[in-house]
């Protein structure tokens, strides 16, 4: 049938998002090359699978399926409570953190606003923005790849409709952070600026998996802060990004705010419920946290063989700059390697065209990935080659 066109009137602003592209999926890679053996380290997901106490708590939730869930999230939140002594009227929820990033662009900016952030920042915060017609004020990376915190300071300074900052720590892709100290003295340069009306969301999706002493506890920065805003995700070490379960953390009049205009149904019953146990599931988390850390050592120690400078990071993913360690773009590796049954993330849309980035998957998973970057490296390094380490690691 043939379909009429209609005049459909679309904002620029809307017209010319470029949409978010997630890691492609492993079924999608199975039927479009027709190989069996796919492994994905694309989505910084837990490669050891979801929490075992948050997978039996769904099987049990099941029976409340013909329910409608509790809009309060009472129970989740009180093993927030549980959890880190947070107040449950300081707590948000959202579908996924990334709903809490849109629900605070939608409840404090108007078109023609802005955000301020850095370059190479988590993309949501951008995409978030400019669905509402808002602004992104992004200030350059340090030449370590670190957010300038002074840049953005001064971006929010010069501008009057900057609203709202945006700080991950550490950031993806690049896994770099923000120290205690810098973070402190940020957060106190914002209090003066505009009578301290600006938020600073800190996003701290990968928080379990930091192992840096000098990077700042969010709690310690919500008690300090009265403007900070803390998000948080059960997407990556409790194993549910395919739950959709996150929260954001800031003071009461900033979540009766937020409460407003969220869909009142936005966790649904098996998510509410596996977020909450999940929290109880210490070991399941030592264990990932330690899969993670063994997982990184033998990225790094591959990269070093291959010559393939990286960015130190405190996430589950590394940032490997193949344009300096192969001469080639990411986006050409990452095709080279799918076409083998490796799927990696370019990073082109972040502005990093020479870099790929690598989540850590299990201990097979990341040899036969890095066989895989191996052969496209056109390295021999059994051959006994010495590493050479990159500049920046
Ligand atoms: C820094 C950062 N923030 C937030 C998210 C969103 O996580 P989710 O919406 O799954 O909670 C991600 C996901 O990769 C991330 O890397």
């Amino acid at each position: 049938m043939e379909s009429k066109t209609m005049n459909l009137v679309v904002p620029d602003y809307i017209r010319s998002i470029i949409p978010y592209v997630p890691g492609k999926p492993i079924g999608e890679t199975q039927r479009e090359l027709g190989i069996r053996k796919v492994v994905k380290l694309a989505s910084n997901e837990n490669p050891l699978g979801p929490s075992p106490r948050a997978a039996a708590a769904v099987r049990k939730a099941l029976k409340d399926l013909h329910r409608y869930p509790d809009a309060s999230a009472y129970e989740l939140k009180l093993a927030i409570n549980r959890h880190l002594g947070i107040d449950p009227g300081r707590i948000v929820t959202g579908n996924g953190s990334n709903d809490v990033i849109d629900l605070l662009v939608r409840a404090f900016c108007q078109p023609g606003d802005a955000i301020v952030t850095s370059q190479a920042a988590f993309i949501a915060y951008r995409i978030c923005a400019q669905i509402q017609g808002v602004r992104s004020l992004e200030a350059p990376l340090t030449p370590d790849m670190r957010f300038d915190l002074g840049a953005i300071a001064e971006l929010v300074r010069r501008d009057p409709k900057a609203r709202m900052v945006f700080v991950a720590n550490p950031n993806n892709p690049t896994g770099t952070y923000s120290s205690r100290e810098e973070l402190r003295s940020f957060l106190k340069e914002m209090t003066q600026i505009r009578g301290g009306s600006v938020l600073t969301v800190l996003d701290y999706a990968y928080w379990e998996y930091v192992t840096a002493a000098d990077l700042p506890d969010p709690a310690e920065l919500l008690k300090e802060f009265p403007q900070v805003v803390v998000l948080r995700t059960f997407s990556k070490i409790y194993g549910l990004a395919g739950l959709r379960v996150g929260y954001g953390v800031a003071a009461p009049e900033v979540i009766a705010t937020l409460d407003k205009i969220r869909q009142p149904f936005n966790l649904n019953v098996i998510a509410l419920a596996a977020g909450a146990a999940a929290l109880s599931d210490k070991a399941f988390v030592k264990r990932a946290r330690e899969a993670n850390i063994q997982g990184m050592a033998f990225w790094e120690k591959g990269l070093e063989r291959l010559s393939v400078p990286y960015l130190p990071s405190q996430g589950n993913f590394l940032l490997a700059d193949v344009r300096r360690g192969m001469g080639k773009r990411g986006s050409d590796v990452y095709v080279a390697c799918l076409k083998k049954g490796a799927i990696f993330r370019p990073v082109a849309n972040y502005g990093l065209d020479g870099w790929l980035r690598i989540s850590i998957g299990t201990a097979a998973e990341n040899r036969f990935a890095l066989e895989v970057l191996t052969a496209e490296s056109g390295r021999n390094v059994k051959a006994g080659r010495s590493p050479r380490k990159g500049s920046i690691r």
